[in-house]
């Protein structure tokens, strides 16, 4: 039996995947307008179910995956909490998520464990029943979904302007365990001269996995930086994130200033005019809620392209695209 279309890393994915994703979420986002492709939509994959196991908090991944696979039909089963499943007895999350399997047709996963997505889809490899896994976010390692839809939200503000390709991309805040920031950088390698400019305070720096990452790819650059006026007044596009206390091993945030690495208001002066400014989010001080007003500010469109990102994504994996696109 061939092996299901996991979603594990942005380091399976290639341009020409990216570029008929993107088409394939325009198209979809477009069908949806109308009652009539709202319902061709909800029966293209009604005979699917799916179950979205989700043992780290979220609001937009876990929404957006319920809401794309309900807009394709698939009837979506949750666990959000272990101390209401069987893990509570003792279960270990291997059985826990071979056991969901069997009632399932595909596991969107979110969990503090890097690595924990990549033994859920071998393990199921070698079952008589093996389903596709998505990873959802794993710890701060990856958010691989997430780096496909910031690269949509990327797209389609760029369309006119050339396209990706040759823009300045300023990466802000703890870059050391944001797994937004991780993930998106490598995706960012399928595009010719990007630069990216990581800027940060020096205890958040992003690591060495991901220098050598992007060493290896010679058609991109970056650089780092502590000096945010300078990095955020030369980008394309400034990508700001939070710090990510919840893998303090003490409060070692908390003594850390980031003071000089939040978006106030003022600073929308030195932005150029045609930047976007973007946020996987949730945001806390590092981006004053005055910039929403600004027609750069791109983020809560964002939210909403992930939506349409992971419902082209599904369809990718259920093989149904090219009724997407016939239609
Ligand atoms: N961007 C993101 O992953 O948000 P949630 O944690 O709310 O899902």
């Amino acid at each position: 039996m061939s092996k299901p279309f996991h979603v594990l890393s942005p380091e399976q994915f290639n341009r020409s995947f990216l570029e008929e994703l993107f088409v394939l979420a325009d198209k979809i986002r477009l069908i949806d307008k109308s009652k009539e492709g709202n319902r061709f939509l909800a029966d293209i994959l009604s005979h699917k179910r799916s179950m979205l196991y989700f043992t780290q908090p979220s609001s937009r991944t876990f929404l957006s995956f319920q809401t794309a696979c309900s807009i394709l039909g698939i009837k979506a089963s949750e666990v959000r909490d272990t101390s209401i499943s069987s893990e509570k007895k003792g279960e270990s999350v291997e059985d826990s998520l071979r056991t969901f399997s069997s009632y399932v047709d595909l596991i969107i996963m979110r969990s503090p464990l890097p690595g924990l997505c990549d033994r859920i889809a071998s393990l199921l490899n070698e079952t008589p029943r093996p389903i596709p896994v998505i990873n959802a976010g794993s710890g701060p390692d990856e958010h691989p979904t997430q780096s496909l839809l910031d690269l949509y939200t990327l797209s389609r503000n760029f369309a006119k302007r050339g396209g990706i390709d040759g823009k300045k991309i300023c990466m802000v805040g703890d870059l050391r365990r944001g797994r937004t920031v991780r993930s998106l950088s490598k995706l960012l390698t399928n595009y010719q001269n990007v630069e990216i400019i990581f800027c940060s305070p020096k205890e958040f720096k992003i690591l060495d996995d991901i220098r050598e990452f992007l060493r290896a790819h010679p058609q991109i650059s970056f650089s780092e930086t502590g000096h945010f006026v300078e990095a955020i007044s030369q980008a394309d596009a400034v990508y700001m994130t939070r710090i990510q206390d919840e893998y303090d091993q003490s409060f070692e945030s908390k003594i850390i200033d980031i003071s000089k690495y939040c978006l106030t208001y003022d600073h929308l002066n030195y932005l150029k005019d045609d930047a976007v400014i973007l946020h996987p989010m949730p945001r806390r001080e590092e981006l004053d809620p005055r910039v929403d007003l600004d027609p750069r500010a791109e983020y809560w469109r964002q939210e909403r392209n992930g939506m349409w990102t992971r419902a082209a994504l599904i369809c990718k994996i259920f093989g149904v695209h090219e009724q997407i696109t016939a239609y």
